[in-house]
């Protein structure tokens, strides 16, 4: 806890997915796979996917309108707005600036946050602690990607596992000193940085003729290793919030994993002894939205009221660096 004693609260969430769905019919045509395949390894059925003239900050923006809306807050009263991505629309300015112009937030910093598919978990991490330093009261969280753009569509392990998508959430500081952001958790391996990555496009390997002809810019992935990776940290720090938290049982009311695989999703259910109503699942209808997977989880939930006043929610997520982390809220 904070020198202030302030709680941070989600005042709303948002998210926006583009209009374009692939299933996984429609990628039978394209690569050598099967909706039977792609189905029963990763529980995936379609994605979305952007629009050529949709950028990341396009589908942001959108998604923090809907939060910010929820919340009753006025974009001029932000802040701060941080948007993780590993996806940004330029590697600079920050695709945060370019939300905070589409939203008229100008009196907010921004930046954005690349940890991959934890990204929106170290975002909610650092937000939490402008709180609860008493630095800002306004702070919007947001998790963005058009990683669609950045597969080899030749590729069947990996392009079948993706989509586009954004989600976000408001950060205020609570009032009653219950609700609100309990305990977050973040971790890093980046001994295991090359089990999934994109080798060239920035200063390692700058993009060339002959890095784009190899399709080194596109997200490649040790699937299997990255697989048993996820599994065993997931479990790990789902362990860390309730030896943090002291949890007994039935003290997690609904778990928001990262939305990259059924499979990796069930393992983390059944270590928690949660029942799979108690947990919820979009990665059949969204793909692996990467840092926009689990705050388009969570306003999918909130928004449907499956989540409710009271519900103490586990947030998860696992993805590049490698990386991995949760939070522990009290809705
Ligand atoms: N269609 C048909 N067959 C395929 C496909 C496909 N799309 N992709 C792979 N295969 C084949 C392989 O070639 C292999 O064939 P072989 O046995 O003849 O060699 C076979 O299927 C099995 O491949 P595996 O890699 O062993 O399959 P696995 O059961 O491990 O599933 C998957 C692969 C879905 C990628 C899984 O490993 C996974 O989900 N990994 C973790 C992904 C993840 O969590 N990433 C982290 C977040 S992403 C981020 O941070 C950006």
């Amino acid at each position: 806890m904070a020198a202030t004693g302030i709680r941070t609260v989600i005042a709303g969430t948002g998210s926006y997915l583009p209009e374009k769905v692939i299933t996984n019919f429609d990628l039978e045509k394209m690569v050598d796979t099967t909706d039977e395949w792609i189905l029963s390894r990763t529980g995936i059925r379609e994605r979305h996917m952007a629009a050529p003239e949709q950028a990341t900050s396009d589908l942001a923006t959108e998604a923090g309108r809907g939060a910010l809306e929820m919340a009753g807050v006025d974009p001029a009263d932000l802040d701060l707005i941080i948007v993780a991505t590993l996806t940004p629309d330029h590697y600079f300015p920050s695709t945060a600036g370019f939300v905070q112009r589409n939203i008229g937030a100008m009196k907010a910093a921004a930046f954005d946050l690349e940890a991959a598919c934890t990204g929106f978990i170290y975002a909610l991490t650092i937000g939490d602690l402008f709180i609860r330093s008493g630095t800002y009261s306004k702070v919007l969280v947001i998790g963005a990607e058009v990683l669609t753009r950045f597969l080899n569509w030749e590729d069947r392990e990996t392009c079948v596992l993706f989509g586009d998508g954004a989600g976000a959430a408001v950060l205020v500081p609570g009032s009653d000193g219950k609700k609100g952001i309990i305990s977050t958790h973040l971790h890093s391996d980046g001994s295991m940085a090359e089990l999934l990555y994109a080798p060239a496009g920035v200063s390692r390997m700058p993009i060339t003729k002959e890095a784009i002809d190899q399709k080194l810019n596109t997200v490649k992935m040790r699937g299997n290793e990255v697989f048993k990776v996820a599994v065993t940290r997931l479990s790990e720090v789902v362990d860390e919030v309730i030896q943090a938290n002291g949890l007994g049982e039935d003290d997690i009311d609904f778990l928001v994993p990262h939305q990259a695989n059924l499979r990796i999703i069930q393992a983390t259910a059944r270590k928690l002894k949660l029942p799979m109503e108690k947990v919820i699942v979009t990665v059949d209808v969204h793909g692996n939205t990467s840092a926009a997977s689990v705050p388009l989880a969570l306003d999918v939930a909130v928004r449907s009221g499956r989540i409710k006043e009271g519900d103490q929610v586990l947030l998860e997520a696992f993805g590049g660096g490698l990386t991995w982390g949760a939070a522990f809220v009290r809705w």
